[in-house]
């Protein structure tokens, strides 16, 4: 008998029909002369009840069933005794009387009991990921997943964009993580690398005339990872040519828009705001800021200059900065927990944490004997402390000021209960730079990636002050995630030329690696500009998980193993030949 419905969907209504289900076994009760089976499947579950002197088979099944064997069972949907009807279940007022049972599949007992697999190391819920995936909670990560998707391809498509497919087998594009490589077999000593992004295609699509490309498109970083990290991940990729920011800030305002009405019920309100990257730093010391509190940075400079505190006085003669934070209520951490807070802020590259809790009757705070009254008044007044608040403060570059007290903000947002909250506190965040010192300080490098277009008022210092040249490059962060970034790109071959003299990137490499690009604008290009959304992270927070592993069918571990296929696996001795690899006798 193929089946008739799915588990979840029986009501009072169908009382009286004969119905066929199949699905899993999540639980069996034996009361005696009455057995009960909790029948499941993705829709939810029915009860089922065994008369076991009804028939031999029944008699035989009802004795050897056990979890997550599957079923078929066939029989009459009938009115539970009201006494004995489920309110937490859907289908708790009716349940169905068996005629029949086939065991379609015995299963083995589970390593987990499925209610219980939030409490099981994750390690095995991956290595068991079929059945973790059973769970209500993963099915409705994975269906709001497919919606998501569904939605934002019917949306793109609706605004004359077109699917197109780019190839994973690819040359290396500078996301500027580490290349995942596969080597040619074909050509000894030559390798493939897995696409970190589309990019370089997509740009190509539309010197192509493609005019408006996307790409739901799997990418791949050999990075370190974090919870919202995997090493590889998915992007709503898109490209548009003849546009604007402001086209793409709409468009992008539109689909978020739909997606969080549509698929979470939560209104949004549009447009976003927005921050320049400048001002997310000097405000918020983060250039992905948590917009879902206020706590703000503040320059407290001026009121501490020559106040005779070594610390501060040191950090403004050698050209930094002193900022300070109000953290709300929190004078009354503890000095251990204070000293917990410098040391992470040390973790951070500070070199030292300073703190004035204000009390009753003045202020508690290891360097409060350092600073005149007058001062201590001051900085009182420019964060509105009032008793029990705790003023924070570091000395120091202003980079490591703002990245410090970004940190600590968090932090305390976290123990204000912000992070609890269900806003959706969108911004974007503009005016990048368009260049960085890489980590030794020596080199410059593309804070975004080497093809996008300077602000052209800024082109004049690329050469003198190329720090000070900001890039037409923007961010759209959601409760201080970063959800998706992109740029205008440079569409002159001169240009892109110059970027890479500037990245220090020789033109023969250059001719090498992106060779084709230079020659594509030699052909006719249109200005065009994209943006890349990290799905994964949207629906992470659409489906309020955790974690992304929590909203991907099959993720890596945070050490970028797969604990189901066991991969990275070995390959056999005639692999390795036809590849033309040897292994490092040193490792
Ligand atoms: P970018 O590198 O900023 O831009 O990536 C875009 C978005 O992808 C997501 N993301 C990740 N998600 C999960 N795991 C990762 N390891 C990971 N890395 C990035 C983030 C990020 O905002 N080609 C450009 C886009 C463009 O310019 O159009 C790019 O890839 O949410
Ligand atoms: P010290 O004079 O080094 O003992 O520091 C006095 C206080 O100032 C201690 O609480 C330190 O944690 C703090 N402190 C030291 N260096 C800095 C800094 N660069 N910024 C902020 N506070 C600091």
């Amino acid at each position: 008998m193929k089946r008739t419905g799915y588990c979840g969907t029986w009501r009072a209504a169908h009382v009286g029909q004969t119905v066929t289900v199949a699905g899993w076994i999540h639980r069996r009760r034996d009361h005696g002369g009455l057995v009960f089976i909790d029948l499941r499947d993705y829709t939810g579950m029915i009860q089922i009840v065994i008369h076991p002197e009804a028939s031999t088979e029944l008699e035989a099944m009802a004795h050897v069933l056990r979890s997550e064997d599957v079923c078929e069972v066939t029989g009459l949907i009938e009115k539970r005794p009201p006494e004995t009807e489920n309110k937490q279940l859907p289908t708790g007022q009716v349940e169905l009387l068996a005629a029949s049972v086939h065991r379609l599949n015995a299963a083995k007992t589970p390593p987990f009991v499925l209610d219980e697999a939030e409490t099981v190391a994750e390690p095995v819920r991956l290595k068991y990921r079929y059945l973790d995936l059973r769970r209500p909670a993963m099915q409705a990560n994975l269906r709001l997943r497919h919606r998501v998707t569904t939605l934002i391809r019917d949306y793109l498509n609706g605004q004359g964009f077109i699917e197109i497919e780019t190839p994973i087998l690819t040359k290396s594009t500078p996301e500027g993580a580490r290349d995942y490589l596969v080597p040619s077999r074909i050509y000894p000593g030559r390798f493939f690398a897995l696409p970190q992004s589309p990019q370089l295609y997509k740009q190509i699509l539309m010197v192509g005339g493609c005019d408006r490309y996307y790409q739901i498109a799997r990418c791949f970083r050999d990075e370190d990872l974090r919870a919202d990290r995997q090493p590889e991940f998915t992007q709503v990729d898109l490209e548009l040519s003849f546009t604007d920011q402001e086209e793409i800030f709409a468009l992008m305002e539109g689909l978020m828009g739909r997606l969080f009405r549509e698929v979470v019920s939560r209104p949004l309100t549009t447009p976003f705001r927005r921050l320049t990257y400048q001002e997310a730093m000097s405000r918020y010391g983060s250039d992905k800021p948590d917009l879902r509190f206020g706590v703000e940075l503040h320059d407290v400079g001026a009121i501490v200059k020559g106040s005779g505190f070594a610390v501060f006085d040191r950090a403004l003669e050698q050209r930094g900065v002193v900022n300070g934070i109000k953290a709300p209520g929190l004078a009354k951490l503890s000095r251990r927990e204070l000293d917990e807070w410098t040391q992470a802020a040390i973790g951070w590259g500070a070199k030292g944490l300073a703190w004035i809790k204000v009390t009753a009757d003045g202020y508690d705070s290891p360097i409060a004997k350092f600073l005149p009254a007058d001062r201590l008044q001051r900085l009182r007044a420019e964060f509105d402390a009032k008793p029990g608040d705790l003023l924070l403060f570091v000395a120091d570059a202003e980079a490591v000021a703002h990245a410090v007290l970004g940190q600590l903000r968090l932090k305390i947002g976290g123990l204000l209960g912000v992070t609890k909250s269900d806003q959706m506190a969108f911004c974007w965040v503009t005016d990048f730079p368009l260049l960085a010192r890489d980590e030794d300080g020596k080199r410059l490098v593309a804070m975004h990636h080497p093809f996008t277009r300077p602000v052209d008022d800024d082109l004049q210092w690329l050469d003198s002050e190329p720090l000070r040249v900001r890039a037409q490059a923007y961010d759209l962060v959601l409760n201080g995630s970063e959800l998706g970034g992109g740029s205008l790109r440079i569409y002159q071959r001169e240009l892109q030329q110059r970027m890479f003299d500037i990245l220090g990137v020789s033109p023969e490499r250059a001719g090498e690696r992106f060779g084709f690009l230079l020659e594509a604008f030699e052909y006719g290009t249109p200005p065009h500009g994209g943006i890349a959304l990290g799905l994964d992270r949207l629906v992470m927070i659409l489906a309020g998980a955790e974690s992304l592993r929590e909203v991907i069918a099959f993720p890596k571990t945070q050490r970028a193993v797969c604990p189901l296929t066991d991969a990275p696996g070995e390959i056999d001795r005639q692999q390795w030949d036809e590849l033309h690899l040897r292994i490092d006798a040193a490792t």
